[in-house]
């Protein structure tokens, strides 16, 4: 190389080693917090990636006193009007993780309309406000990164949105809430019921206090709207996906799954299907031997279909703040980068509208679970119901009595939902029903 190229390039590296992009942090709980550490802990190497030093200027928080007393030696960073950071010209970077809609979206938004770059890892925003937070990037002429949105720890956006973007994607399923997860696996490790399940979850930090969101499948299906809206390159929310949670699980039904060599998981499913998309979160039973069924524990997995690539598979850790933190700083990583070099508004993915399959145009098997008044007939009566609806039984199985009564258990042939909703609704009519102990939805494609 030439003195003259050399020193060009010394006096390149000795600028770069100067700049620093500042970053302020909206919240500092469990994955904000990680993120200063993790950011300490391995700022060479980060650094050396971003091709920049990184600063965390300032950082909000509701409750000023606590943390400055809790992180004494960094009291001067904290504050708790956002003006400090969203209007603070020297910060051109804002990572939120504060979580909710609002007031994060609000923030998000003015700091994208602003022309700061966001990186969040807040699905509820990313899902509900997705639009709204890439109209904002538009007028910013700027972008927002959410890699830490979806799957905590597992590398998903980014995969979806570049390494797989020559695919036409025809279907993504995933393990997406590990709590959900945690439970069903300990119900069927343990043969415990429910309630005791969502208790262990709790006293080990795997469920919070209100675990609604996590148990009612809302959370999964925030996430699976995310990664259909880059998938599918159509916007969908959390209200176009079906969605049913895992508080109705008894431990009968994983026994009985066992017997079918079923595994039962919280499966969020979206699948294209011509010009309309299904989207669905539910219990599923899946074979023992599908890949999804061996996802245990806290740990989510999420599998892509692409025509060219054929089923791809990602899984680890979905939550934790180290985990999430990993994500939040890949993306910070990423932004410096774009920020160096002048990339600006990529545009959002979703350009396209398709429609969302109605939920009883859905297609799959069906285990259905019932108490009924043990006389003989019984099950003729019900097999009659579905043949009229036309729905063919693949297995029945009466294996215990409740009492007087007799459980029976019924496996269907793929049905329509709707056909299967119109026998339910007969099935509970007839006189021998005592009741529907559990329908779940069994996928075996
Ligand atoms: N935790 C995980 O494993 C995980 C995994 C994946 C994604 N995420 C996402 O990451 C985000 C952060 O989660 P987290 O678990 O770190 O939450 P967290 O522990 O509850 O921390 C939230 C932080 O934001 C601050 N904050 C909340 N509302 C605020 C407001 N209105 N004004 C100012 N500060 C406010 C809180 O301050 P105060 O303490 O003063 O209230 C706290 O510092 C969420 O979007 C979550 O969905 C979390």
């Amino acid at each position: 190389m030439a003195r003259e190229d050399s020193m060009v390039n010394c006096d390149l590296a000795a600028a770069r080693d100067m700049s620093v992009v500042n970053v302020g942090l909206l919240g500092f709980g469990v994955v904000g917090s990680s993120v200063a550490e993790l950011l300490d802990e391995n700022r060479e190497n980060i650094e050396r990636r971003a091709g920049s030093r990184v600063k965390i200027k300032r950082i909000l928080v509701r409750d000023l006193e606590r943390y400055r007393l809790k992180y004494p030696e960094r009291r001067d960073l904290f504050t708790c009007d956002p003006e400090d950071i969203i209007g603070d010209p020297e910060i051109t970077v804002i990572i939120e993780l504060m979580g909710g809609l609002e007031p994060a979206s609000n923030y998000i938004t003015r700091a994208l309309r602003k022309g700061k770059r966001v990186v969040t890892a807040n699905k509820e925003v990313m899902s509900v406000d997705g639009e709204r937070v890439f109209r904002a990037a538009e007028e910013g002429n700027t972008e927002v990164y959410f890699e830490g949105s979806v799957g905590g720890g597992i590398p998903i956006i980014k995969p979806l949105k570049q390494s797989l973007a020559a695919n036409r994607i025809t279907e993504i399923k995933g393990i997406l809430n590990g709590t959900s997860n945690y439970i069903l696996s300990n119900m069927s490790l343990e043969g415990l019921e429910f309630d005791e399940c969502l208790r262990k979850a709790q006293s080990l930090g795997y469920a919070e206090a209100d675990p609604t969101a996590d148990i009612s499948g809302l959370d999964s299906a925030r996430k699976l709207a995310i990664l259909a809206s880059i998938g599918f390159g159509a916007r969908f929310t959390p209200r176009d996906v079906f969605c049913e949670g895992i508080d109705g699980v008894a431990k009968e039904d994983i026994i009985y799954g066992k017997e079918f060599g079923w595994t039962l998981k919280l499966i969020g499913l979206a699948r294209l299907d011509g010009d309309a998309v299904e989207l669905r979160v539910h219990p599923t039973f899946l074979p023992d031997t599908a890949p999804l069924a061996s996802i245990s524990g806290v740990t989510n997995a999420v599998s892509v279909k692409g025509h060219a690539v054929g089923e791809v598979m990602f899984s680890g850790p979905g939550a934790g703040g180290m985990a999430t933190a990993s994500a939040v700083i890949s993306d910070l990583i990423e932004v410096v980068r774009d920020q160096l070099a002048g990339i600006n508004n990529l545009g959002c993915t979703c350009y396209r509208s398709l429609k969302v399959k109605p939920s009883e145009d859905i297609c799959t098997e069906y285990y259905i679970r019932l108490e009924v008044h043990d006389k003989p007939g019984v099950m003729a009566q019900v097999a009659g119901v579905m043949g009229t609806n036309n729905i063919s039984l693949r297995w029945v199985l009466q294996k215990r009595n409740i009492g007087e009564n007799a459980e029976i258990v019924f496996v269907t042939h793929r049905a329509r939902e709707g056909n299967l909703r119109t026998a339910l609704s007969e099935i509970k009519k007839l006189p021998s029903l005592v009741r529907i102990g559990n329908v779940i939805r069994v996928e075996n494609g």
